[in-house]
């Protein structure tokens, strides 16, 4: 059964808000695209009734990795891709933010940093924590652009900790604390 989702965030050119059936389908196509989402990451294909399932509960479980917002563009209210964030670990308590702009004429334009942009002041103004913090592939040169637009840290180097395309990849650990995003994010 679909449980109580996130509040619609809008910022000037993109709104966040949670995902109806009605964007299910599109998700889901972009979803199973590794093309689209996992040009960097690792990839399994997801069944229909999986994906729905996993949508559906992902308001009531801080661990899930399904999109919690959808991602579209407020001039004409286009889908552009969709977002999310889960609590990475069992005991320390903080959250990692992930992102996905599926629409790809629409990437290079800001519209993905804005987003999460969106996501984190939200996440900041509604969570007891004191970071939030992202992992990429360190060969994801527009996903780990898009966090350093947004003054996060890169904290290390987890050295071949994800596998995908066929081997072992290093990633790259960025953060950033509640009181350097108070300090340091543009807003807006
Ligand atoms: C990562 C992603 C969300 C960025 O979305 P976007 O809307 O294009 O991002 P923005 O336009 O806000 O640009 C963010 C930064 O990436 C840079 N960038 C965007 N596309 C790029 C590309 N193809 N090559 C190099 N840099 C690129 C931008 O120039 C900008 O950096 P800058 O501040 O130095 O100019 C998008 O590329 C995507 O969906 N990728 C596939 C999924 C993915 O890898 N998600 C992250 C998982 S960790």
């Amino acid at each position: 059964m679909a449980q109580v989702g996130e509040p619609t965030l809008e910022g000037p050119q993109v709104r966040l808000r949670p995902p109806t059936e009605a964007d299910y389908l599109a998700v889901f196509r972009w979803y199973n695209d590794a093309e689209i989402v996992a040009p960097f990451d690792r990839f399994e294909i997801d069944t229909w009734e999986s994906f729905v399932a996993a949508i559906e509960s992902a308001p009531g479980d801080p661990r899930s990795v399904a999109p919690r917002w959808i991602v579209e563009e407020r001039t004409d209210g286009r889908t552009l891709g969709f977002v999310g964030f889960y609590a990475p670990h069992p005991i320390l308590e903080f959250l990692d933010v992930w992102y996905v702009v599926g629409d790809r004429e629409r990437r290079g334009r800001g519209l993905g940093t804005e987003a999460v942009r969106l996501m984190i002041d939200h996440l900041f103004r509604t969570q007891r924590i004191e970071r939030i913090g992202a992992t990429c592939d360190v060969e994801n040169v527009p996903s780990f652009r898009l966090l350093e637009r947004l003054k996060l840290r890169q904290e290390g180097r987890l050295a071949r900790a994800l596998f995908h395309h066929g081997g072992w990849h290093d990633v790259l650990v960025y953060g950033i604390t509640r009181a350097e995003w108070s300090a340091a994010a543009p807003k807006g």
